[in-house]
Parts: structure tokens; C-alpha cells; sequence
């Protein structure tokens, strides 16, 4: 199967967020214990409104799920806005029954980041693995916060984050100082070994890296392309980000 069988071009980003949202719902539905591996950043908050107007119609039942997220900043505390545990309290955890015991983000907080590391691995291993991976993708190609590297590390780790990044990301923060030069990220393995891989891209800046993405050889300076090789991918894109 190519690449090109994966992908569903949408017309613009609410049709993207309700298409992509019914992948998650029809996995909830089928797997009420499931685990859910999310993800931050402005390209899903729109899945996850769908998924909230789901739940508030009876449609979906959080109660058995399971969620890992992909990254958090470093350092940060949780109840900082601009932690991603704050971006998941307020865009889903608040608003269905999820038990927020069972939803894990990495911790911000960690006093020894590496041990962190290895425990999340654990967790994700103990709980049977993910089932579902939301993805959004960077401008520089970056996955959950595996930035370019000659070499993608495979487990939960502490990143750097790279310029390109910090000044994207620094919109949502007061300045681009204020943006924490460090982050942990589950690592290239942890992703793909998800069942399932759903990748949402909106807007022309994400147009080369959806590009690379469909066309460009696998390289690890472009993470995104690596999820060629997942055997069950679904890209969901609007046409700003397909047509550039
Ligand atoms: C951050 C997150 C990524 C996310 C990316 C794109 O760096 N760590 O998981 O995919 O931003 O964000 P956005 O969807 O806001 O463009």
C-alpha cells in the first residue's frame, strides 16, 4: 500500500477535525478499555471539540479509557497554562468521563527526567501498549518533540528543543524567552508502535513537511517521514496544507 492510499484530503480544518475525530470515536466505541495515545498543539483541538459534542450526546463513554501523551515541556508546572497537562485538562479530560487517574502526560516537574523516562515506558508497556496515536506534525517535520536528528532516539527521552521550534511554539507564550528550552517526548518507537497512527496536518506552513512526508525519502532530519513505514497510518489534511 502507498502513501498516497493513507491520506484524506479534506476542505478545510473542521472537516478535517470531524473526520479524524470518528477514527477515535469508532476505536472508543469498539475498545471501551482502550488506550489512547494524544497529542497537543493547535491541529487537534478541533478533533477533540468533536470528540466532547460526541460524548455530550451520549455517543462515547471515556470511563474505561486509557491516555498517554506524546510530550510535555521541560520544565514546567502542570497548572502553567502553557503546560501541554493544562492543554489536555481544558481542551478534553474536563469536559468527558475520563478517570484523569488513568491519563498520563509526561511530568514537567520530574526531579530526575531520565528515571521519568523509563518509568513512561513502562507504563505504556504495563497498560498493553497504544492502540490509537493522534499525531500533529511541526513545521520542521518534528513528531510529538523528536526534533531532526541524524539518529531518532527510541524511547520516552529529555530533548532540546531547536530554534525553529521554540520560535513556532513561542505564539502561545508572552515572548520566545519565555518558551522552556527543553522537553520530554516519547520517543520514534513508542510511536511507531501504535496499532494505529492518526496524523492530522493543517495549513500551508505544514505543506513541506506533509510533502516530504508523501514524496522525500525516509530521513530521520525530517522525523515525519518515518511514518512511512507504519503499517496502519491515517493522514488527515486540509487542502492549505496538501496544496501549499
Ligand atoms: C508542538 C508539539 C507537537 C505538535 C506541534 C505542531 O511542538 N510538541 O506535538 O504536533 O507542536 O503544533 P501545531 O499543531 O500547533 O502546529
Amino acid at each position: 500500500m502507498s502513501i498516497r492510499d493513507s491520506i484524506r484530503v479534506c476542505r478545510d480544518y473542521n472537516e478535517m477535525s470531524r473526520m479524524a475525530a470518528e477514527v477515535f470515536a469508532d476505536y472508543i466505541k469498539n475498545n471501551p478499555h482502550g488506550i489512547l495515545g494524544l497529542a497537543t498543539g493547535s491541529s487537534p483541538e478541533g478533533l477533540y471539540a468533536c470528540l466532547v459534542e460526541k460524548y455530550n450526546k451520549g455517543e462515547l463513554d471515556f470511563s474505561g479509557i486509557t491516555s498517554f501523551n506524546l510530550d510535555e515541556y521541560y520544565p514546567i508546572e502542570p497548572d502553567n497554562d502553557q503546560s501541554y497537562r493544562y492543554f489536555m485538562n481544558h481542551h478534553l479530560f474536563d469536559h468527558v468521563n475520563i478517570n484523569k487517574g488513568n491519563t498520563f502526560v509526561p511530568d514537567g516537574t520530574a526531579a530526575d527526567p531520565d528515571a521519568f523516562c523509563r518509568a513512561y515506558d513502562e507504563q505504556i508497556k504495563a497498560a498493553g501498549g497504544i492502540g490509537l496515536q493522534l499525531l500533529g506534525v511541526g513545521q520542521n517535520g518534528h513528531i510529538g518533540f523528536n526534533e531532526p536528528a541524524d539518529e531518532l532516539i527510541g524511547g520516552t527521552h529529555l530533548t532540546e528543543l531547536t530554534e525553529s521550534t521554540i520560535k513556532a511554539n513561542s505564539r502561545f507564550f508572552a515572548s520566545a524567552d519565555d518558551v522552556p528550552r527543553h522537553a520530554i517526548t516519547m520517543g520514534i518507537d513508542n510511536i511507531m508502535s501504535a496499532a494505529g497512527v492518526v496524523l492530522v496536518v493543517s495549513g500551508k506552513n505544514k505543506h513541506g513537511a506533509l510533502m516530504a512526508l508523501l514524496d522525500a525519502p525516509e530521513d530521520p532530519h525530517v522525523p515525519v517521514t518515518l511514518l512511512r513505514r507504519h503499517k496502519n497510518l491515517m493522514v488527515f489534511c486540509d487542502e492549505d496544507a496538501y496544496n501549499g
